[in-house]
């Protein structure tokens, strides 16, 4: 990583996400056989997949404002076993009802429902207790650890996932009301992801404002995506069921606008992203990804 000016940007983005997995990897070693089938579910749903952008944001934002990325590790983990936890919870049969995840059986399918509520709840108090042991000042922390409660909880991911079940049974979802629903459950974590990597690196509040309406608009954006990608992806390359929004009978910016429509406003909003990371330096390989993050597969 010492020689980041000579890589493209998916190499950049590799090498930060091997980092990250072997990272996630010495923090999932529960091998106490009484801790099981509990701690071996946790390591599964964190280890079987998924693309990391979290975590790779925090270490991102953390290298963009001038950040040493080694401080910035406990927390990228601590994002990633949150956003781990909602998605074991989001496919439970009493939320989403999905059974596959990350190419692979959800974890209610694997280790059953109460090991996989188990694992979700055993994931998302790890998260504080790694941050919590982090090597930073005694602020950072304090600073850190409030931002990773205020956008998981109910201001935030957990906030959004309620709005998304109320939309279920609602015959009257405006754009604004789902809007707002994206903007909290997957904009929420988005922005503790890169807001954690500004904490980390000291980061001037002009930063700060920059990497908020980076993250609000990416957030949006990125749900947009996933819910096309819900109508046209292919299963195989998605690592999860397609059709799932219309079976639980969703409203998403594809029902309100149409595919094309949702495209435009997708297109958008990562306009906005992009425009606001012009605030930082070193911003190439993160303005190609976002870019890159609207034609996505998966
Ligand atoms: C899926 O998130 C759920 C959303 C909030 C859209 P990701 O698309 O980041 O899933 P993984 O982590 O790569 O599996
Ligand atoms: C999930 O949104 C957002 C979370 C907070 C987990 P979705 O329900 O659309 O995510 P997928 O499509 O199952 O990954
Ligand atoms: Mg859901
Ligand atoms: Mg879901
Ligand atoms: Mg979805």
């Amino acid at each position: 990583m010492s020689n980041i000016e000579c890589e493209t940007y998916e190499q950049h983005f590799e090498s930060l996400r091997n980092f990250i997995n072997a990272s996630l990897s010495d923090y999932l070693g529960i091998d106490n056989s009484q801790l099981q089938p509990v701690g071996e579910a946790m390591a599964y749903s964190v280890e079987i997949g998924g693309k990391r952008i979290r975590p790779i944001l925090t270490l991102e934002f953390c290298r963009m404002c001038g950040g040493n990325i080694i401080d910035a590790i406990p927390f990228a983990c601590a994002i990633e076993m949150i956003h781990t936890y909602s998605l074991i919870h989001d496919d439970l049969p009493s939320m989403d009802n999905d059974d596959f995840r990350r190419g692979k059986e959800s974890c209610h399918k694997k280790f059953g429902e109460a090991n996989a509520i188990l694992a979700g709840d055993a994931l998302l108090t790890y998260a504080f207790q790694i941050a919590s042991d982090a090597g930073v000042t005694p602020g950072i922390a304090l600073r850190s650890i409030r931002t990773l409660s205020n956008y998981a909880g109910i201001y935030g991911m957990i906030g959004g996932q309620n709005l998304d079940l109320q939309n279920e049974t609602s015959n009257n979802v405006t754009l604004d009301r789902i809007k707002f629903t994206h903007k909290l459950k997957t904009g929420a974590l988005i922005r503790c992801a890169c807001e954690l990597g500004c904490t980390i690196a000291g980061a001037t509040n002009e930063q700060f404002v920059a990497a908020r309406e980076y993250a609000e608009n990416f957030g949006i954006a990125f749900q947009i995506v996933d819910d096309i990608l819900d109508v046209t992806g292919n299963p195989e390359e998605l690592g999860k069921n397609v059709g799932v929004d219309a079976e639980n009978n969703k409203t998403t910016y594809v029902t309100l606008l149409g595919l094309e429509g949702a495209k435009v406003l997708a297109k958008e909003h990562t306009e906005k992203a992009l425009k606001a990371l012009d605030a930082f330096e070193k911003n190439e390989y993160l303005k190609e990804a976002t870019l890159k993050a609207l034609s996505r597969h998966n």
